[in-house]
């Protein structure tokens, strides 16, 4: 071999080693970490301003790497889970017999994806059958597998996520069921009343769910592969109390509705959901996530402000009524309106003084 192929192989294998390990270079920042190595830029899909109304199913490839997300409210809303399972368990969490290996799988997914992505935050360790995993942000360590079957590993994978998480079995008509669901953060519905309830049953209350998109989430769910997992977002428009804390707007088991006559911008809350939908390899059920944002109405930017006037606007009254735009309807119109008001001045007034 002469002193040229030598180079030649040299610079070959240069290349590979800087293909291979770009992104664990330190001065490689990897796409969408925050500072912090967090999701903080990890938003939820914007409301889109459609001019009619219709139940859609709205859902995009998921980004494997934001399966599940870490960001600045993650110490304040822990301290409300821990809550929740702490005084309120039947309510927020159950887990029916036959779902008792998805859920450790679910759970084996959760730790692997969270030592993976947030590696300074949760740490892994393996003996024997038994894993543990701890978790720097709280100081709290699991163990499981092995012997360990005293705490659900649901609800170990929610002590960890932000994400709310359920799991979806096929029952004997082939249809979809809730068979575990630690559902922290539900919107009018308790997972102790709906446990066990197929995906159709679940909906009943959602206007023109049967009638326009029952048939196409079944075959949704039904195509799903551990390699397609998917997303899309929901957003309610929620009413709070001005001495409202953290665990009561997060937690709403009946109602999206505080009693407060007057509210004011702030009061008045956009909550939305990012979805998450995955099949587990092993045990091929459906683990579905669901993690909430809230943004008040000041806070909203002005593109979506007008967006949701015109959504609000379209909708028929039964949708309306399911929604509560009786209750904060007028007051968050009349916010847009005057939020918007000035700028549609402006554009008028440059369009006027094109014309001129
Ligand atoms: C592609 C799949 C899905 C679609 C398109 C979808 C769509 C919707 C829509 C449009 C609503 C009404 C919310 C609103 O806009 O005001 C809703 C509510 C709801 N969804 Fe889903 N959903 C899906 C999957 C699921 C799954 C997997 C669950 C399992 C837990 C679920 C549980 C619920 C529940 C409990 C409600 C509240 C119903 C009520 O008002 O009582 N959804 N869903």
């Amino acid at each position: 071999m002469n002193i040229l192929s030598c180079f030649g192989l040299l610079l070959l294998f240069l290349s590979f080693i800087a293909v291979r390990f770009w992104k664990c270079l330190p001065w490689v920042k990897p796409k969408h970490h925050s500072q912090d190595g967090g999701c903080d830029d990890l938003k939820p899909q914007p409301i889109k301003g459609r001019e009619r109304y219709r139940v859609m199913m709205d859902i995009r490839k998921l980004d494997t790497q934001n399966w599940l997300t870490i960001d600045k409210n993650y110490m304040a809303e822990h301290q409300v889970r821990s809550q929740l399972l702490q005084h309120e368990k039947q309510k927020v969490l159950q887990c029916l017999p036959e779902s008792y290996e998805a859920c450790l799988e679910a759970l084996e997914e959760v730790v692997e994806f969270l030592c993976q992505r947030f590696p300074d935050r949760f740490v892994y360790k393996k003996c024997g059958d038994e894993s543990t995993i701890h978790n720097k942000m709280t100081g709290e360590t699991f163990s499981f597998g092995g012997q360990n079957n005293e705490v659900d590993p649901l609800e170990i994978a929610v002590r960890l996520t932000m994400e709310d998480l359920s799991i979806l079995m096929k029952n004997a008509d082939d249809e979809y069921y809730l068979a575990a669901s630690a559902s922290l953060f539900p919107v009018g519905w308790v997972v102790q009343d709906r446990i066990g309830w197929t995906i159709s049953q679940l909906h009943n209350p959602v206007p023109l769910w049967h009638q326009q998109v029952a048939t196409s989430v079944s075959k949704f769910l039904n195509r799903l592969t551990p390699s397609s997992p998917m997303e899309r977002s929901n957003y309610f428009v929620e009413m709070k109390r001005p001495d409202e804390d953290l665990f009561e707007t997060l937690y709403r088991p009946t109602t999206l509705l505080e009693d407060n006559p007057n509210p004011s911008p702030e009061d008045i809350v956009i909550r939305r959901e990012r979805q998450t939908f995955r099949r587990l390899p092993r045990t091929g059920t459906l683990v579905f996530g669901v993690k909430t944002f809230l943004t008040t109405l000041d806070e909203l930017p002005m593109e979506e402000l007008q967006n949701l006037a015109k959504e609000v606007k379209s909708w028929p009254d039964y949708v309306g009524e399911y929604k509560g735009r009786e209750v904060w309807g007028a007051k968050a119109l009349e916010f847009c309106e005057k939020r918007t008001q000035p700028e549609t001045k402006e554009k008028e007034r440059e369009a006027e003084m094109m014309e001129v």
